[in-house]
């Protein structure tokens, strides 16, 4: 199959680019270039510069990691996180219909603070802050203009490998060198290892799902026990993390943000991971890069 991944220097992008090796890849990114299978392209002026590569080698399936997803720098530059979050999906989505690929758009979970522990694709969305604002925005420009796409709300889990660490190797570090740190008690998630999605995207093209899905793990899990689990499947010590509340700052963020996975479980007629089986698959990457 012929794949096109944006993105492909982050943490799901990369993640992505490393289980589908096998198939016939073209990697877009900002940075990274060999001319083979790594390009860079002119962000601004993204539909034009795709005819170049895509007029000859037509994807089967387009996939859109971009994102800004510092929620602080969504604040202070609203104008480039909409170009970037919002605006390049669009293109992407448009792309996608002019060569009749399967568009994957990965969205975010940023959309609800409320008391309820799951949120199905229906629940009422609360935008509190810029990168949830044009992730929601995304959502809708992508389906108006390609609508067999599919829009895949989720949180992921996984090594980035670069200078910046993800919340995982973050914590994986902090365990390892007994630093102290403090996980919050009341921030729930339903995280999902990138390796374990990466396997899951295959499967919705395969059913050529279209439309909004929530793709994560079945069970939503707030950071303190998160951590304590991880502790304990890689055998470290806890005895260095507090427990601690979220603290109101100046950047709103949504906290309760667990997903009800019942539509994609239904869909595909399969389960989603639980929090155990994702962090297994965190384990054997982590194992797998020690060898
Ligand atoms: N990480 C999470 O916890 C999480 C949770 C829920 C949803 N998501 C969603 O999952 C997707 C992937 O996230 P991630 O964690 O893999 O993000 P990431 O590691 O920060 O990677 C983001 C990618 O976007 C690219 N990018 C950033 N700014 C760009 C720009 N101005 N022009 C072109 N490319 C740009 C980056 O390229 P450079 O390497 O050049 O910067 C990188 O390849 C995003 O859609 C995100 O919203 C993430």
């Amino acid at each position: 199959m012929k794949i096109a991944i944006f993105g492909s220097t982050g943490l799901l992008g990369k993640a992505l680019a490393e289980k589908y090796k096998e198939n016939e890849l073209k990697l877009f990114s900002r940075t990274e270039i060999d001319n083979k299978q790594k390009f860079v392209i002119d962000y601004m002026n993204i539909e034009n510069e795709l005819e170049n590569f895509f007029d000859n080698w037509k994807p089967d399936i387009i996939i859109n990691t971009i994102a800004i997803v510092d929620l602080k720098y969504c604040e202070e530059n609203l104008k480039e996180a909409k170009y970037v979050n919002s605006i390049i999906a669009e293109s992407l989505a448009k792309v996608a219909k002019k060569y009749n690929a399967y568009f994957i758009h990965i969205s975010t979970d940023h959309f609800f603070s409320d008391s309820l522990k799951y949120h199905n694709e229906n629940a009422s969305v609360k935008i509190l802050n810029n990168y949830a604002e044009t992730k929601f925005e995304a959502e809708k420009k992508v389906l108006q203009e390609y609508k067999k796409s599919l829009i895949v709300r989720t949180n992921i889990l996984g090594f980035r490998y670069s200078k910046k660490k993800s919340f995982f190797e973050w914590l994986l570090f902090a365990l390892e060198n007994k630093e102290e740190i403090s996980l919050f008690n009341d921030f729930v998630t339903s995280p999902i290892s990138v390796n374990l999605l990466s396997n899951i995207l295959l499967l919705c093209k395969k059913s050529n799902l279209s439309g909004i899905y929530n793709i994560s793990s079945s069970e939503a899990i707030d950071k303190y026990s998160f951590g304590y689990k991880v502790a304990k499947r890689f055998n470290l010590s806890f005895e260095n993390v507090k427990m601690r509340k979220t603290i109101q700052s100046d950047i709103k963020r949504a906290i309760t943000l667990g997903l009800d996975v019942s539509k994609i479980e239904k869909a595909l007629n399969i389960k989603m991971p639980t929090i155990d089986e994702t962090i297994e698959s965190l384990y054997r990457e982590y194992k797998k890069g020690k060898e």
